[in-house]
């Protein structure tokens, strides 16, 4: 195997695990980033947010000396292939903002030898990468080859995912860029997609976007279900037998979060706008889903009447299990939207300590608890905003016994009706039927 050196600007989530990954592949990986303290930080072993096995992994390849951590560019450096993996956050109008990508491109264009890749794994409008390619030739280095190789980490797993891609998708503009993202990516056994970097860059967007819309689709069908009676995770059983359906992204519950899904679907759907075109049915994906994660406080208020006073619990922060990212997280909406209603609400999560929220126009910072006996006790109803499994695993006979009311929102799905009704909670959930009427007590 041929060793690369690579430079990986941006030691984010994707930045950070695609450095390691490739160290792990053999290569010497050059992990830039501006953020002093991020950087200190992973010197010393320490990794900035929660993602399994990625600890373990830093400390294996910083031991074997394949992974360095610097806060400017090594200039000139020997890497024949630099990876631009900075954030992209949405502007207010839910566009990307390139800054980032602009600022490391033209550290690139001084830093790198003749003739070397900048591979853009950041998530760009379509067309960045050929624009790119013209910011490049406009600092004097038409030499350098841009090329869009998008990627398709999910949080919890993201290790597994760069090791067993599903497929990788090399945007490329010549042959020797094709080449030598082959090179890089030696070792990993999956379906290799060649294209234009404009169709590479639109297979991330339109990935997420599908993804995206399974789920709301199956939230509609859950709402529909709890209107007619009928159970919507035999319903997405069902369906995702059919290989052409496939089961995957076809829970219902309180809808998606996260960096990914809630930015990409809104980017799309501006990007489609610029282009001249109304791209309804994503648009339609993105309303779904802020209405699904409110779905909640309909429900409590359809049963209690008002919620004011009411001290309601949110079990999960965290946008899914497997992270502390709180990210476009139902949780915060949730919040913010019971507090409106007038309710106390408290929060629980195993791994997030505290979250920041917009309550009454103000930032604020709001404390999380790690101890779902403590919240629960004496609460009027509690959600499962986040299916950890430590909430499944709760002992419920126990938490009927010693909340207010033993209503549970379960919001994800996860629980089992029989087995609630014998610990003696009332259980809604996300179409299932299960419209119990609450015992206020
Ligand atoms: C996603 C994509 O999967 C990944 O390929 C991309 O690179 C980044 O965005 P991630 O955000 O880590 O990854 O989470 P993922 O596991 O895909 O879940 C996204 C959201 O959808 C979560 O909020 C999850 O709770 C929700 N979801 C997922 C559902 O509501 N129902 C499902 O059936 C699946």
């Amino acid at each position: 195997m041929v060793t690369i050196n690579v430079v990986v600007v941006g030691a984010g989530y994707v930045g950070l695990v695609t450095g390691l990954c490739f160290a792990k592949l053999g290569h010497s990986v050059a992990c830039v980033d501006v953020d002093e303290s991020k950087i200190k930080a992973l010197r010393q072993g320490q990794v900035p947010f929660y993602e399994p096995g990625l600890v373990e992994l830093l400390g294996e390849q910083v031991q074997e000396g394949r992974i360095s951590f610097h806060t400017t560019f090594p200039e000139p450096t020997d890497a024949a292939m630099a990876v631009v993996a900075v954030g992209t956050p949405p502007t207010p109008t839910g566009s990307a903002d390139l800054t980032s990508v602009f600022m490391a491109v033209d550290g690139l264009a001084r830093a790198l030898p003749h003739g070397a890749v900048v591979a853009i794994k950041s998530t760009v409008p379509v067309g960045t990468a050929s624009k790119l390619k013209e910011r490049l030739a406009a600092q004097g280095r038409p030499d350098l080859r841009v090329a869009s190789v998008p990627e398709f980490l999910r949080e919890g797993q993201a290790i597994q995912d760069v090791f067993r891609p599903y497929r990788m998708i090399f945007g490329v503009m010549d042959e020797a860029t094709e080449q030598m993202l082959r090179t890089v990516h030696e070792g990993l056994d999956a379906p290799v997609v060649v294209t234009d970097t404009a169709t590479a860059e639109m297979i991330k967007y339109a990935s997420n976007a599908f993804l995206a819309t399974k789920i709301s689709f199956i939230n509609e069908i859950a709402n529909i279900c709890d209107r007619v009676g009928a159970d919507v995770t035999q319903v997405a059983y069902g369906m995702g037998l059919d290989p052409r359906i496939g089961p995957s992204y076809l829970r219902a519950g309180l809808g998606y979060g996260g960096s990914c899904f809630p930015k990409d679907t809104r980017a799309l759907v501006n990007i489609a706008g610029e282009a001249g075109y109304d791209f309804q049915l994503l648009r339609a994906v993105v309303e779904v889903n802020q209405r699904q994660r409110l779905e909640p406080v309909r429900r409590l208020k359809e049963s209690f009447g008002t919620l004011a006073g009411r001290v309601i619990t949110l079990l999960g922060v965290a946008f899914k299990p497997g992270t502390d990212d709180v990210r476009e997280s139902p949780a915060i909406d949730l919040y913010v939207a019971l507090m409106a209603e007038g309710a106390v609400v408290r929060m629980c999560d195993p791994v997030v300590r505290r979250v920041r929220g917009w309550i009454s126009g103000a930032s604020k910072i709001l404390d999380v608890c790690n101890d779902p006996y403590l919240v629960l006790a004496g609460a009027d109803a509690a959600v499962v905003v986040t299916e950890w499994p430590e909430f499944v695993a709760l002992d419920w006979r126990r938490v009927a016994r010693f909340m207010r009311c033993p209503v549970v929102f379960d919001g994800r799905n996860v629980l089992k009706p029989d087995e609630m009704k014998m610990a003696g909670v009332v259980l809604l959930s996300v179409g299932r039927g299960c419209r119990s009427p609450i015992p206020l007590r």
